[in-house]
């Protein structure tokens, strides 16, 4: 199994109270699976994804990626899995405001292993998400839909193995939506393997929606 997620829980409080974001949730994601997870604002799927990758502990529970126990390494092991295996777009665009387009999707590639041909590898990535135009120019220079492609092109520059996406169009009109959904189905040919978040039922009727998850108050149900 390529991630294993057993009897996880997680907890927020809220005014005191304790608010179960994740609740027991059992999942397991098969090597070149398309999973996508439905569920209303504030039922838990931002929490579960980024349990999933590593980011959030959890109170209870254990995330296995390929039958490794994420928690029970080393941060810098940890660290390690996150930026060689998984490639994070997350819910809101979260690019450097002082770096161009060009040298933001170049920064993954500083943590880990600098890397020939990182450039070129930019380029043709932006290229890829319709971006090429942009370049050089700064994020707040760029709509939301257009930091959002740029997010979207950053998280492949590691050539994710796994790709946690939180509501990945979620500011893009219908024909952007579309060339991004058709862009994560070229790379789920080639291998990746998918979990997207979202909210928007539509996501979850295209034709890869091969396996769909309903989240409500952080419990995970089949359909
Ligand atoms: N950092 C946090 N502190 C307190 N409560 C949180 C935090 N993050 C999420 N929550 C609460 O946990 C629940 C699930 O949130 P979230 O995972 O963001 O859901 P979704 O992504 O589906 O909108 C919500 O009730 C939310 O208010
Ligand atoms: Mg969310």
């Amino acid at each position: 199994m390529l991630i294993s997620c057993q009897k996880l829980q997680k907890h927020y409080m809220v005014d005191s109270q304790p608010v179960l974001a994740a609740d027991d949730i059992n999942l397991d994601i098969s090597e070149n699976d398309f999973l996508t997870i439905l569920g209303h604002s504030g039922s838990g799927k931002t929490t579960l994804l980024s349990l999933i990758g590593g980011l959030t502990m959890p109170d209870r529970g254990n995330i296995l990626i390929r039958g490794k126990d994420v928690w029970a390494g080393s941060d810098t092991e940890i660290s390690r899995v996150r930026n060689e295996t998984i490639g994070f777009i997350f819910q809101f665009a979260s690019l450097i405001p002082t770096l161009t387009v060009h040298e933001n999707l170049l920064l993954p590639l500083s943590f880990g292993r600098t890397r020939r041909g990182g450039s070129e590898k930019a380029d043709a990535l932006l290229e890829e998400v319709g971006i090429a135009d942009k370049r050089n120019c700064f994020p707040a220079e760029l709509s939301g839909g257009q930091q959002r492609r740029v997010a979207i092109g950053r998280a492949f520059m590691n050539d994710p193995q796994i790709v946690l996406a939180d509501e990945p169009t979620g500011d893009l009109d219908e024909t952007t939506e579309n060339e991004i959904m058709e862009f994560f189905y070229r790379r789920h040919e080639q291998g990746a393997t998918f979990v997207i978040v979202t909210h928007n039922s539509q996501l979850a009727s295209g034709h890869k929606a091969l396996r769909v998850l309903n989240m409500k108050n952080g419990r995970l149900r089949e359909r």
